[in-house]
C-alpha cells in the first residue's frame, strides 16, 4: 500500500523533531515548511536541516512565516531553550533552506492526495488561505497540533500553538477545510516518562541518533519538571501525524470550533461548542478525543529507538 504523502509544517522544537523523524518513517513527505513558534523561524530552519541531516533526510526545506499577524513573537524558550533544541550538539547544517517562500510552496506544490501536517503556530496556513480561499480543495487535508476541547498549557485557557497566532488559528478554523484538530485533550494522554526511555533506551544500540533522541527527550522533560513539577512529556506534535498515517488509532468528533481572540484571559482558547444540536449552521472541524496511548505511545519509541538505526 503506498505510503500517505505529507508536507510538514513545523517549528523545530524538541517534539517536532520527534514528528519529523516519524513522518519520513511512515510517510512520504514532500516537503518541510517552517514557521515561528517555539524559536525564531531562522533558528527553526537551522534545526530542520540539521534533524534532517542526522537521520539522512533530503526533504527540502522552505522557511516561512517569522512573525503571527496580530501580535509580537513569543518563544518557548522557557521549554524548548533559546535555539529551539535546548543547545543540543548538533552539526551545522549540511545544507541551507530551500527557499524562503514556505507560502509558495504550500500553494504550488499541494496535491489532492497530500496531507499538510499543521505542527507549529498556523501562520504559513492563513497566508495561503488568505491567498486561495479554495486552498482546501487542492489537499487530502490539514492536520493541526494544536487547541484543545479543555484547558490550555501556555495560559489556563490557550495552547502554545494557538496563542501564538490565534489571528491565523481564527482564519484556518473559520475555512472549513478537511481539518483534524490534535488539541491537548488528545495529546496530553500520550506521555513518555524517563521511567519509559529507561525501558527502552538502554536496550537500544548507542549511535548518534540514538543519542540525540534521549538527549532530546531528557532535555524537555527536565524544562517541563522545572516548569510543571511532573517528569514526562506529551506527544503533541507527534499526535499530528500519526493521526493521518495511523488513523484506526484516534477518535475525531466533528465540532464547531470558534478561536478567542479579545479575552483578557482567554485569548488564543478554542471554544469548542460540544452541546447536542439537531443541526449546525458553520463550518466544522474533526476534534480529536480518544486515542491509544499504549499502542502509540510503543509506535513512537519503536521508531525512535529501534528502527532509525545507522550512523
Ligand atoms: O502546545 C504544544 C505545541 O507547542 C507543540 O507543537 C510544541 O512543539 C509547541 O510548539
Ligand atoms: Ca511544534
Amino acid at each position: 500500500m503506498n505510503k500517505p504523502r505529507l508536507i510538514i509544517d513545523t517549528d523545530p522544537g524538541h517534539d517536532d523533531a520527534i514528528a519529523l523523524i516519524l513522518a519520513h518513517h511512515f510517510a512520504d513527505v514532500k516537503g518541510i515548511t517552517t514557521v515561528a513558534g517555539n524559536t525564531s523561524v531562522e533558528n527553526g530552519t537551522r534545526n530542520a536541516i540539521r534533524i534532517c541531516d542526522l537521520f539522512g533526510i533530503d526533504t527540502p526545506v522552505h522557511r516561512g512565516s517569522s512573525s503571527p499577524i496580530a501580535s509580537e513573537a513569543s518563544f518557548a524558550s522557557e521549554v524548548h531553550g533559546v535555539d529551539g533544541l535546548g543547545g543540543i550538539e548538533l552539526p551545522e547544517p549540511s545544507r541551507s533552506e530551500t527557499s524562503d517562500l514556505a507560502s509558495e510552496f504550500l500553494l504550488d506544490e499541494v496535491e489532492p492526495d497530500v496531507w499538510v501536517v499543521a505542527i507549529g503556530p498556523l501562520t504559513n496556513i492563513a497566508e495561503v488561505l488568505k491567498r486561495d480561499k479554495n486552498w482546501f480543495d487542492r489537499i487530502a487535508g490539514l492536520s493541526v497540533m494544536g487547541g484543545g476541547a479543555h484547558g490550555g498549557n501556555v495560559t489556563a485557557a490557550a495552547e502554545f500553538n494557538i496563542h501564538f497566532d490565534p489571528e491565523a488559528a481564527d482564519i484556518v478554523f473559520s475555512a472549513g477545510g478537511n481539518t483534524l484538530m490534535s488539541g491537548i485533550n488528545l495529546t496530553h494522554q500520550v506521555q513518555v516518562s524517563e521511567a519509559d526511555l529507561t525501558a527502552v533506551y538502554r536496550a537500544s544500540p548507542e549511535s548518534p541518533r540514538t543519542q540525540f533522541i534521549d538527549q532530546n527527550f531528557v532535555q524537555i522533560i527536565e524544562s517541563l519538571r522545572n516548569l510543571t513539577g511532573t517528569s514526562e512529556v506529551a506527544m503533541h506534535d507527534p499526535c499530528a501525524v500519526l493521526s493521518v498515517t495511523h488513523p484506526d488509532l484516534f477518535e475525531f468528533v466533528p465540532r464547531q470550533v470558534a478561536v478567542e481572540l479579545h479575552g483578557t484571559h482567554t485569548r488564543g482558547m478554542t471554544v469548542v461548542d460540544e452541546r447536542f444540536r439537531v443541526s449546525r449552521d458553520g463550518p466544522m472541524i474533526d476534534v480529536g478525543y480518544q486515542v491509544k496511548a499504549n499502542i502509540v505511545k510503543d509506535l513512537i519509541l519503536e521508531v525512535l529507538y529501534r528502527d532509525t538505526g545507522g550512523s
